[in-house]
């Protein structure tokens, strides 16, 4: 079994006229993932801009799950709430950028989709752990919704909402 009539990889062959085993891609080959790519949805940004709309259809589900999602793989360093002092943050890891924050609350959706799939400076990319583009936009909805939360202004509520809080203080 150690002796195979098999290339390893890169090895010389005396088959192929040019003397490699590795063969050329044939031309027009698309990747299985670059099937039906669909720049908005599977990068976050068309013609080198990041969208500023969400190309995938925000619903309660989609919340729910970037909740779901957000709670397994961002609360470890941005903690529940996005301020960034979850427990590997508190435990001496770099703390990370503030969720909440004046400048990731104007980035365009695309981008925080982006950071998900590629990382930034000292955040590794989540491109393998969170494989589903959808998955990904869940997660970029509910940080707007965690954003939302932490922002409103009394306006922002309803007529009623807002006498019931006012009747509190
Ligand atoms: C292991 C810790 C860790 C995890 C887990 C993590 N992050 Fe981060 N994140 C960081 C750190 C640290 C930074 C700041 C990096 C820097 O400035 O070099 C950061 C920065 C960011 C930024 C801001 C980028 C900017 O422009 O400043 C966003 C958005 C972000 N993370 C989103 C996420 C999301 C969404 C998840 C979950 C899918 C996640 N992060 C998971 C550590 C983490």
């Amino acid at each position: 079994m150690q002796v195979q009539p098999k290339y390893s990889p890169l090895s010389r062959s005396w088959f192929y006229p040019d003397g490699r085993s590795a063969r050329p891609t044939p031309a027009g080959t698309i990747a299985i993932d670059e099937v039906n790519l669909d720049p908005a949805l599977d990068t976050g940004s068309v013609d080198g801009k990041f969208v500023t709309t969400f190309p995938i259809n925000v619903d309660s589900a989609l919340l729910a799950r970037g909740q779901n999602r957000y709670n397994i793989y961002c609360t470890p360093c941005h903690g529940a709430n996005g301020y960034g002092r979850g427990m590997i943050a508190l435990r001496g890891f770099q703390q990370p950028a503030n969720l909440n924050g004046e400048r990731i609350r104007n980035a365009p959706p695309g981008y925080i989709y982006q950071v998900i799939g590629n990382g930034y400076g000292a955040m590794a990319a989540f491109n393998y752990q969170l494989k589903s583009t959808r998955d990904r936009w869940a997660i970029v909805s509910y940080i707007r919704a965690l954003e939302l939360s932490h922002g409103a202004k009394l306006n922002d509520l309803s007529e009623a909402e807002r006498t019931k809080l006012e009747a509190q203080r």
